[in-house]
């Protein structure tokens, strides 16, 4: 199988890639290196990268003339400067449009995407929140615009999967809190909580279900991929703390929210389960362990957020 990953060198890109690579899939990866890091991706004989943006429509069309992919996971995206509007436009709106309009002419076998759960609004309607709930991204600059994009994906002919996804950690991510804590715990800074709850969710198992889409799983539509429990912030710091078989002589400092925060993100993973035939197998205590390894062996130079304000900050 030929699989056109962009955002191949992201964290689930990437992880994906490896994945499909190990099975004997060949795989082609476009990133820009906007949020990913060199160090991600190994040389391989069936791994081509190509360096560029999603939004250039010649770059996009030429990659997808030169290799043929029979499917496409589209995980690139923007979203590390809340207030970079035209940034997030230009590479969620029309990167997209321009990965799906060239999967339509190449014809691919399925295109997936992954949708943040945030598209559902500060103030979703239901816990948990059902493939049903309406889509309400305003309040954000990246839900805005990777909800527009999956309006694309749903306008477009293709078969594709939208995974909508909660928050999923592991090796590689640089984004929210659980880098954030190791970076502070190991340099000794004081940490706080923010007073939300998450469903967080183990890349390994994430990949389980997107690699079984790949082959052909699952129907034309969006699914959840969540553990289905929602964990709260102080609960991920305290596993991170367990893991760097660390004891702080004092309770985190838990803060209120901020006003473009959720205060609970719980998906509804029962379809998944069903189609997929799959669950989480991945204790959070045993994933956050495997990911504290992967930062003291790789060191964290930089976090990303899609937030105003991150947890963290000095
Ligand atoms: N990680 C999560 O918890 C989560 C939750 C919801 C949705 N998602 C979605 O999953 C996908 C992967 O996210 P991730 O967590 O791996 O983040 P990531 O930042 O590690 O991956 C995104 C990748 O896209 C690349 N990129 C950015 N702009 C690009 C452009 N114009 N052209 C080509 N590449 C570009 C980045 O360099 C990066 O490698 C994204 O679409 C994201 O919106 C992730």
């Amino acid at each position: 199988m030929k699989v056109l990953v962009t955002g191949g060198a992201g964290f689930l890109g990437s992880n994906l890639a490896d994945r499909l690579l190990a099975r004997g899939d060949e795989v082609v990866v476009i990133d820009n290196f906007e949020t990913a890091r060199r160090d991600n991706l190994s040389p391989h004989d069936r791994l081509t990268l190509i360096e560029g943006s999603i939004a250039d429509t010649d770059l996009v069309g030429r990659s997808f003339d030169e290799h043929a992919p029979e499917v496409v996971v589209h995980a690139a995206a923007s979203y590390k400067d809340p207030d970079n509007w035209y940034g997030d436009a230009l590479t969620n709106v029309v990167g997209t449009v321009n990965v799906v309009r060239a999967a339509e002419r190449h014809k691919v076998r399925r295109l997936i995407y992954f949708q943040t759960a945030l598209g559902y609004g500060l103030r979703p309607l239901e816990q948990p929140i059902t493939l049903s709930h309406p889509m309400q991204p305003g309040g954000s600059s990246y839900a805005i615009s990777k909800t527009a994009a999956e309006e694309y994906i749903f306008l477009s002919n293709l078969d594709f999967i939208s995974f909508r996804l909660a928050n999923a950690y592991g090796p590689r991510n640089i984004s929210g809190p659980l880098p954030t804590f190791f970076q502070r715990l190991t340099t000794g800074k004081p940490c706080f909580v923010m007073d939300t709850r998450r469903d967080f969710i183990y890349v390994s198992d994430l990949v389980d279900v997107v690699a079984a889409a790949v082959d052909g799983r699952g129907r034309r539509g969006p699914y959840h991929i969540s553990s289905g429990r929602d964990f709260s912030i102080q609960e991920l710091f305290d596993a991170t703390v367990k893991a760097l078989g660390i004891h702080l002589d004092h309770d985190v400092e838990v803060r209120p929210r901020n006003p473009d925060d959720v205060a609970t993100i719980l998906l509804d993973p029962s379809q998944t389960e069903d189609d997929f035939d799959w669950r989480v197998g991945t204790p959070l205590d045993v994933g956050v362990s495997a990911t504290v390894d992967y930062y003291r062996t790789h060191g964290i130079d930089q976090t990303y957020t899609h937030l105003r304000s991150l947890g963290g900050k000095d």
